[in-house]
């Protein structure tokens, strides 16, 4: 059976690079990479929580310093993603990962949406760009981000809140959440993936966003839940990521369904899939496999995926 067409909601472009690509960028710009192969890379790919795969994650973007390795990278996502049955996708890119090692705003930002702009054209998917912030960096610095990305009319729909989360509560954001929704930004942010359901609360009240990253967490607090269904908030769920950053033991031991029984609006996506075993058709086998998922649930996975994506009526009346 070909993969249900779906919307793709969370996923880090820079955790698309393959070890493969690592290398050919490496050797297009005269890096020598502390590592003999990309079997050799990929087998350092055994993480023990978040911030073990962070410092790898921020490492190896050191081989992207062009526009056209942003934009190389984005349509090797593309072309895979496509057979994954993704039809649209919602992107984040880190700026200040890149700004931090001496690469522009223009560069990350314009290479990215060079691949973006051909994306239905090239791979049948519609697709945005959402600026996601550092929250282990200071608020001030991604306010700055945040303006410069507002001032160049950069073309993205919203902005997010990842990397290293426990420590770094949401609440410290809010000024500039509240400046993206003035500006007429979307807002998600990862909460409750290794951090408390308090994060979550902080998300939904103090950060207002309108979609929210991981959320796993949340069944440990059914007040919780209850405002999340309540409101219907889409929650983007990515089970190998849980499994590779053990943030769930197993993947027979994933809450997702728990989530679906629950009546929350989850949909399955790959967050890092060059670095945790698959795409988003890997991640929906690995459910399948653990739980024996209906078909009825599978499609309400894909048909969630579409309603809680950042599109148009008619874009979304031609994927549903
Ligand atoms: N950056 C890339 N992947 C991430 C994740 N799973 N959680 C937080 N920050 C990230
Ligand atoms: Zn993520």
């Amino acid at each position: 059976m070909p993969p249900l067409p779906c919307a793709e909601l969370h996923l880090h472009i820079e955790g698309t690079l393959e070890p493969e690509l690592i290398f050919a960028l490496a050797d297009r710009n005269g890096i020598r990479l502390p590592y003999a192969d990309a079997a050799d890379l990929a087998a350092r790919y055994a993480f023990t929580d978040l911030q073990s795969f962070l410092d790898l994650y921020y490492a190896n973007m050191d081989v992207l310093r062009t526009e056209a390795d942003f934009t190389d990278m984005t349509r090797a996502y593309l072309r895979r993603a496509a057979t994954a049955g993704v039809r649209h996708a919602e992107i984040m890119l880190d700026p200040q990962a890149h700004l931090a090692r001496g690469v522009a705003l223009e560069t990350c930002v314009d290479g990215v949406a060079a691949a973006l702009a051909t994306s239905e054209a090239d791979h049948g998917i519609s697709s945005s760009l959402i600026a996601a912030f550092l929250r282990d960096r200071p608020a001030t610095e991604a306010l700055g981000v945040l303006q410069d990305l507002i001032a160049m009319q950069a073309p993205i729909v919203g902005i997010g809140l990842d990397s290293a989360e426990v420590g770094y509560p949401p609440s410290l954001f809010a000024e500039v959440y509240d400046v993206a929704r003035a500006a007429g930004l979307k807002c998600i942010a990862h909460a409750g993936e290794e951090g408390p359901p308090g994060y979550v609360w902080e998300a939904l009240d103090v950060l207002r966003v309108d979609r929210l990253d991981h959320g796993i967490r949340c069944l440990e607090d059914d007040a919780l839940v209850e405002r999340l269904v309540a409101d219907g908030v889409p929650l983007t769920v990515c089970p190998l990521s849980n499994v590779r950053l053990r943030a769930v033991p197993s993947i027979g031991d994933h809450p997702l369904p728990a989530m679906l029984a629950r009546g929350l609006n989850v949909s399955v996506n790959s967050d890092d899939p060059a670095y945790f075993g698959g795409y988003v058709d890997d991640n929906l086998a690995a459910l399948v496999g653990a739980f024996d998922l209906s078909i009825d649930d599978q499609a309400l996975l894909a048909a969630n995926s579409v309603r809680s994506a950042f599109l148009d009526g008619n874009r979304r009346a031609v994927l549903l």
